[in-house]
């Protein structure tokens, strides 16, 4: 074409640049205080990894403000009161479940706090039903306060990581199929420098995960509290965001020997906390230097879990 492009049809053209070829987004839900008693439901239902837990009810939580919202915070907290009968209910604690399901898109997980103390099992993830077939994928994981934290994905067969990535976190293990491994997942470390989990990330006032959703990839980030170099828009959790500025991630999951779109499909925000069961119960009498035996412990000690809580700033999520 040699006559030149209108100032009308170049505006049009520009305004389809990010959709094109940046990953620009815009926000489709936001979960700020309240807002997170509003969109999530609690789960009083079992837990699947024979925890040391009793996942509360509204009625329950609210009676005993282990969920709490003020206009800029909300807090999820295990009972810290309450020492256990050996042979009743686990420890009083959460299983918040958001009451939509996301798919392709950006979330971004700001957060002050997480729980923390030996035997804690705290998981930030995503997932649907009927598991695995819809997938699952773990933002937030640890045990026993012990850092760094612990990305994962969990798929039906067939979906599988390579070794050598573009990524900074250290790859331990690279079959993300449920029935291998015992569950393992493709799992990768977070950088072992960084105040990622437990309470070195709580010392440092917490931080900021992120995940970005693609048919092709899913790749995880995170910054420290103290980190000056941001971005804007996460920090802001701004209506917009551009992944294409967010430099290298922690975690990349690519398409190599995995078909994404079909693996992973749209998913619930899960935030729960449990004690001991299959991870946190099986690496306690290991490296984790915590006391007595996991559940003596859990039912025992109610003042060693004051500091079993979530506080968030905010979810956003965008698509
Ligand atoms: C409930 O927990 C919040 C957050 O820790 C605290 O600020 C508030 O005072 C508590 N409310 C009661 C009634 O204990
Ligand atoms: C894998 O992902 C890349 C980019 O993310 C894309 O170009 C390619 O077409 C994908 N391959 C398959 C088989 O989906
Ligand atoms: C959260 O709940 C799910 C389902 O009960 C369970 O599979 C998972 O292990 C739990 N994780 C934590 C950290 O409680």
């Amino acid at each position: 074409m040699t006559s030149g492009i209108s100032g009308r049809r170049l505006s049009t053209f520009l305004l389809l640049i990010p959709a094109v070829f940046g990953a620009t987004y815009n926000v489709v839900d936001s979960f700020v205080g309240p807002d997170f008693l509003n969109k999530f439901s609690l789960q009083a239902i079992a837990d699947l990894t024979h925890g040391r837990v009793n996942y509360v009810d509204t009625a329950t939580a609210t009676a005993q403000n282990l969920t709490f919202a003020s206009a800029d915070h909300f807090v999820a907290r295990a009972d810290s009161t309450t020492v256990l009968s050996a042979s009743g209910p686990g420890r009083n604690s959460f299983r918040l479940q958001s009451n939509s399901l996301y798919g392709n898109g950006v979330q971004i997980f700001n957060i002050n706090h997480m729980p923390e103390g030996c035997g804690t099992w705290p998981a930030v993830w995503s997932y649907a039903e009927p598991w695995p077939t819809p997938g699952e994928i773990d933002i937030v994981e640890g045990v026993n306060n012990q850092a760094p934290n612990q990305a994962a994905l969990h798929t039906t067969p067939g979906c599988s990581m390579p070794a050598s990535r573009d990524m900074t976190g250290t790859p331990t293990a690279n079959d993300c199929d449920t029935s291998v491994n015992g569950n393992t997942g493709c799992t990768v470390q977070f950088t072992s420098s960084l105040r990622s989990f437990g309470p070195a990330f709580n010392a440092n006032g917490g931080g900021w995960f992120a995940v970005e959703r693609t048919s092709t990839f899913i790749k995880i980030w995170f910054w420290e509290r103290s980190d000056s170099n941001v971005p804007v828009d996460v920090r802001g959790g701004n209506s917009n965001v551009d992944t294409d500025n967010w430099g290298t991630p922690i975690a990349l999951f690519p398409n190599t020997s995995c078909d994404i779109a079909s693996h992973f499909s749209s998913h619930h925000i899960i935030i729960n906390l449990t004690f001991c069961g299959d991870w946190a119960g099986s690496v306690y009498p290991g490296t984790s230097g915590c006391p007595s035996t996991c559940v003596d412990f859990v039912n025992n000690n109610p003042a060693a879990f004051a500091n079993a809580y979530f506080d968030f700033s905010f979810i956003k999520v965008y698509a």
